[in-house]
């Protein structure tokens, strides 16, 4: 699933038995230059506070370059802009523990439930569009000991039904205010022409409903992307994370050449209370075509090939 991972194991000589064995740089396996069954023997008692990652699980999942395989079911295909299950996986796996409570204020078609139903923690979500809300559905278990719930409503009414305090993770990534109304026609062909490999569909707007964060220019959107942030800060228990998936774009018809996405949910969270933590570079250039922008004019254009995973905490 990530490739750099293979890179950072190092083979060496275990300092106390001699066998040769091999560890991830940053361990305290590595930085004390054991094997395994050297290791095993002095066990590490202090208590897992955030999540149950062992210590080689929490440092293969630090780099802040992360690459997750782009495998997508038919339901996300149709939906269009939802990231793949290994990420969310990863985050819940980072940043919870069994049985605790996961929440995504834009569950789409429910990919990050999908994750929570195989890790075995509870998850609640909203979600706008009705149809989007019922495939997530579709693929609840019938019986289980964890929650799953989506409430098919504009995200701004969290408050109504998640209780201050409850909520162990946030997971989600937004809509884009109303960039897909803005996606051109001819780019799905562009696609086509320069890739070798499959494109999913570009996303078409969301729904017609009034609250679609998908409908809003951009300055309105942000106030409703602050006021639902406020709202997920009250309903986050302290010292608990909160990550949002989200990428920067293009407004090239409004002549604007960059779109400072991640920098202004930073900011939306940050006039909220939160801190922001961490900022984590999800690379899919493997995934995305070459396209050739602005040649041969003054308007040179790098391809965007990469998402943000923006961190923040409550504390
Ligand atoms: C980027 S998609 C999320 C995809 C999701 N992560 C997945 O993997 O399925 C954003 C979603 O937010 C929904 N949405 C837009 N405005 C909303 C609002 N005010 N409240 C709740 N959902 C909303 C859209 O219908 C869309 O499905």
């Amino acid at each position: 699933m990530i490739t750099e991972e293979r890179e950072r194991r190092i083979t060496y000589k275990c300092r106390k038995c001699g066998d040769t064995t091999n560890a991830i740089t940053g361990t305290l396996r590595y930085s004390e230059q054991i094997c395994r069954k050297c290791f095993g023997k002095k066990k590490d008692k202090r208590p897992k506070e955030l999540n149950d990652l062992k210590g080689a699980e929490w440092a293969k999942y630090s780099l802040s370059v992360q690459v997750y395989a782009d495998t997508r079911s038919d339901k996300q295909r149709n939906h269009g802009a939802c990231y793949p299950v290994s990420l969310a996986s990863q985050y819940i796996q980072k940043y919870t523990k069994r049985g605790d409570i996961v929440f995504d204020p834009f569950t789409g078609v429910g990919t990050t439930h999908d994750a929570c139903i195989k890790l075995e923690r509870s998850c609640i979500g909203f979600e706008i569009n009705v149809g989007f809300a019922r495939e997530a559905r579709g693929d609840f278990p019938k019986d289980s000991k964890y929650n799953y719930k989506i409430y098919t409503q504009d995200a701004a009414n969290l408050d109504k039904h998640i209780q201050p305090d409850s909520i162990d993770f946030v997971l989600t990534s937004p809509p884009y205010a109303s960039l897909l109304k803005k996606v051109k026609n001819n780019f799905a062909y562009k696609w086509k022409e320069h890739s070798r490999i499959t494109s999913i569909a570009n996303p078409k707007p969301y729904s017609n409903r009034k609250g679609d964060l998908g409908n809003l220019e951009y300055q309105d959107f942000f106030n409703n992307i602050k006021i639902i942030m406020r709202k997920l800060h009250i309903s986050l228990k302290d010292g608990k994370y909160m990550a949002w998936i989200v990428k920067d774009y293009r407004d090239l018809k409004n002549g604007i050449p960059y779109v400072n996405f991640h920098g202004d949910i930073i900011n939306a969270g940050c006039s909220v209370n939160f801190k922001l933590w961490d900022i984590v570079i999800y690379d899919q250039t493997k995934f995305r075509p070459l396209v050739c922008l602005g040649y041969p004019s003054m308007k040179y254009y790098h391809n965007i090939g990469h998402s943000y995973i923006v961190v923040f905490r409550k504390c």
